[in-house]
């Protein structure tokens, strides 16, 4: 964008204040749940937790949210958000429900927003178009977009800049029902002047529903000027299915994956790779096939993530290195350096500067002091059923393969604990300390033994 356009923008913002109103009191039959469409998630976030953070980037004023009779969790998820809770009850149709928020609304002066918490792909940046579009004279502004498969959508009928009307599906002509620019409901306009408009919607149409859409008509009719911007269908995805979920988890994914490469990151099959909304990977990070990132996640410079590691919660040390096979859980913290190797895995736990933990083993609720070298097999005993407790392994230890921490317990730096221990008490720094029944052998046993099983078979 232009910088005069930006600056424009920037003038435009400082001036009018802006709102959102977004609108989920809609039945969501078709996803089968017993939670509310909205709180489904795509990328480890609700869809009405994706259109709230994008409100949260443009900076809104003020943002309501409209629920339906049975969207108490909505509204638990609305208030936890710092927003505007609002019921429509019982739904009317699109129209109704803006007019649901009058009073969310009634003292407030600027533009506003109509968003929807099922559509949670739009981005910030086309929003700023459409309050933009307002700023440049226009006193109503309508998203649509080109769509693939226009039948189930509000077609807009344009003449020549201006958006004449826009008419439902079921509403429209034959003539009508041929045009492929629709309605993807997110609109922009002067909230008083909407408000007045919505004011005389009726529901004399084929659902007997107060259309949102019927402003554009009678704004017309009063004189005033409406646009229409265009965005990528995939932007204005709406959510009324599993199938429809899945879309859009796709979508989402698809775009944090161009976000990692762009910000640095080399992956070899993105594709495969599965992010959070809130992934941070610093440059030159190095991710394997098939690996997948809850929530919470932080990848520092240069590290390696090698296939199918699957990582929450965690923070990654510059040059450090996780998998193949790794499971990094809620509190995993790596430094600079560090490795976490195949079927490990990690919780809770600090592994510090340069530390190995090569191979299938749990550390849980744990320090593990830098350079130290845990063998394979390594457990920490942490959780007795009832608690969790701490297992402190000091700087440049090696501990032996298969060897049981008993929590709490601590392995001062520099120690040595041999293969196969069951450690219950505090070792202490550079010792040898190692639990291990005495070696036993009985000579030619074996041969006695199979030369016995042998006959008694015959
Ligand atoms: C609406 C638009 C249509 C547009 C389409 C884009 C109208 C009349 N039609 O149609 O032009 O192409 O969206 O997807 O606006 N909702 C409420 N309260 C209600 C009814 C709906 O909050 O009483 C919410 C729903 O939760 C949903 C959204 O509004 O998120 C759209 O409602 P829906 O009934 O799906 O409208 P469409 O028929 O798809
Ligand atoms: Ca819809």
């Amino acid at each position: 964008m232009p910088l005069s356009r930006l600056e424009k923008m920037g003038v435009n913002r400082m001036t009018r204040p802006t709102a959102a109103i977004i609108l989920a009191a809609g039945q969501s039959t078709r996803m089968k749940s017993a939670k509310s469409k909205v709180l489904h998630e795509i990328g480890g976030r609700s869809l009405l937790a994706h259109v709230l953070a994008t409100c949260e980037g443009l900076k809104l004023d003020r943002i309501a949210v409209v629920s339906g009779p049975d969207g108490e969790d909505v509204r638990a998820a609305t208030e936890g958000a710092g927003a505007l809770s609002v019921i429509q009850d019982p739904p009317l149709g699109t129209g109704h429900a803006v007019l649901a928020a009058k009073d969310a609304i009634a003292n407030f002066k600027g533009d506003l927003v109509i968003l929807y918490g099922d559509t949670p792909l739009i981005e910030a940046g086309t929003i700023e178009q459409m309050f933009s579009a307002r700023a440049d004279g226009a006193d109503l502004v309508v998203l649509g977009f080109h769509a693939a498969d226009a039948a189930p959508y509000g077609r807009l009928v344009m003449d020549g800049d201006q958006l004449a009307r826009i008419v439902e599906a079921k509403d429209a002509t034959a003539q009508e029902r041929k045009i492929d620019f629709v309605n993807s409901g997110v609109m922009v306009a002067d909230a008083k002047t909407l408000m007045d408009l919505l004011s005389k919607v009726t529901n004399n149409n084929a659902n007997a529903e107060y259309y949102l859409t019927d402003v554009v008509g009678l704004a017309n009719d009063a004189g005033l000027a409406c646009s229409a911007i265009e965005c990528p269908e995939e932007e204005v995805l709406g959510v009324n299915s599993r199938v429809e979920l899945a879309a859009a988890e796709a979508a989402l994914q698809k775009r944090l994956r161009l976000r990692a490469i762009e910000a640095g990151a080399t992956m070899v099959a993105p594709e495969t790779v599965f992010f959070s909304f809130d992934t941070e990977l610093a440059p030159d990070c190095w991710i394997g096939p098939n690996v997948v990132f809850g929530p919470g996640v932080k990848v520092g410079e240069g590290a390696v993530i090698k296939s199918f590691s699957h990582l929450e919660g965690a923070s990654i040390g510059a040059g450090a290195q996780v998998g193949p096979y790794a499971r990094l859980r809620p509190g995993a913290k790596l430094d600079k350096d560090a490795k976490v190797g195949n079927f490990v895995e990690i919780k809770k736990a600090h592994i510090e500067e340069g530390a190995k933990v090569n191979h299938l083993t749990y550390i849980g609720d744990a320090r593990v002091g830098a350079g130290a070298n845990i063998g394979a097999g390594v457990i920490t005993c942490n959780y007795d059923g009832f608690d969790k407790f701490f297992t402190d392994i000091g700087a440049g230890t090696f501990i032996g393969s298969n060897t049981s921490l008993i929590a709490p317990v601590v392995v001062e730096a520099g120690a040595y604990v041999g293969s196969g221990s069951v450690i219950t008490k505090h070792v202490e720094e550079d010792a040898l300390a190692l639990t291990r029944p005495e070696f036993k052998q009985i000579k030619g046993w074996a041969a006695k033994f199979r030369a016995r099983k042998n006959k008694s078979k015959d």
